[in-house]
């Protein structure tokens, strides 16, 4: 695992954002996994100036999301489906059919775990996928105790999980019960992962994950089975791993 010390989140963002397009240059036809939340909204920012200002084409990429909430349609304004749209898909050059999101409304939904799981392993693995990191140490909507040799499945999601992401709905109860993700497996499928974590709020997760101990109560130490991983962390989500090293 590389790890990749920066001060902040701007620079966190920057960094991520120059890996993303030298894959990009490196391979004009990659396949990018990408995730939605807080965290990457830097990045995405500093994608979509690229295309204007390095001259960055996302013509013949194609891209895979990690989630989807249940229940939500694509036009939902908190599906993932509408935020990858509005945060970056909507802003650079990719040609929208060659983005990817599982179907929230498909039914059964086994059915379109099966077609999704299907689809990475048919256009995919992603070369490059972004994760970010829940407190809880979930990836994707990989809550602790899923297996790692889980593929794309519905899970049922935590109620921690559930108020932290209450922030972009009008109320917690709105927020959906079930989720579809990738799995475990079905991430470690990428050829490299980059991680990224900011601010106080993950700086236990970023303890815990640097200890290295693999456990299914702290989904993202799967990665460390992974052999082309990279932790981008910023001084405050760095601060309690910085501690014990004292
Ligand atoms: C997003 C996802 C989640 C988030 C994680 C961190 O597609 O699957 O695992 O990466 O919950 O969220 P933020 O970035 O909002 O702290």
């Amino acid at each position: 695992m590389k790890l990749i010390r920066v001060e902040n989140y701007k620079e966190m963002s920057s960094k991520a954002a120059q890996l993303v397009e030298q894959q990009i240059l490196d391979n004009p036809h990659s396949v990018l996994g990408l995730a939605t939340g807080s965290t990457p909204l830097g990045l995405y920012e500093q994608l979509i100036q690229g295309v204007s200002e390095r001259g960055i084409s996302y013509r013949h990429v194609q891209t895979i999301n990690l989630d989807e909430y249940q229940g939500l349609s694509g036009d939902h304004p908190n599906s993932y489906r509408h935020f990858m749209n509005e945060k970056l898909l909507g802003h650079i050059d990719v040609s929208l059919e060659n983005t990817h999101i599982p179907s929230g409304k498909s039914l059964p939904v086994e059915a379109e775990c099966q077609r999704y799981e299907a689809l990475i392993d048919k256009i995919g693995p992603p070369h490059l996928q972004m994760l970010g990191m829940g407190t809880n140490g979930h990836i994707g909507f990989n809550e602790p105790g899923t297996l790692e040799t889980s593929l794309t499945h519905c899970v049922k999601l935590e109620a921690s999980t559930r108020s932290s992401n209450a922030r972009f709905f009008s109320d917690r109860d709105s927020v959906p019960t079930h989720a579809i993700t990738m799995g475990i497996q079905s991430i470690l499928k990428s050829e490299q992962i980059l991680v990224l974590a900011s601010g106080k709020k993950k700086a236990q997760a970023v303890k815990r994950f640097l200890e290295g101990h693999t456990s299914k109560d702290f989904p993202a130490s799967f990665l460390w089975k992974h052999n082309h991983v990279t932790l981008i962390v910023d001084s405050d989500a760095y601060s309690l791993a910085a501690a014990e090293e004292e």
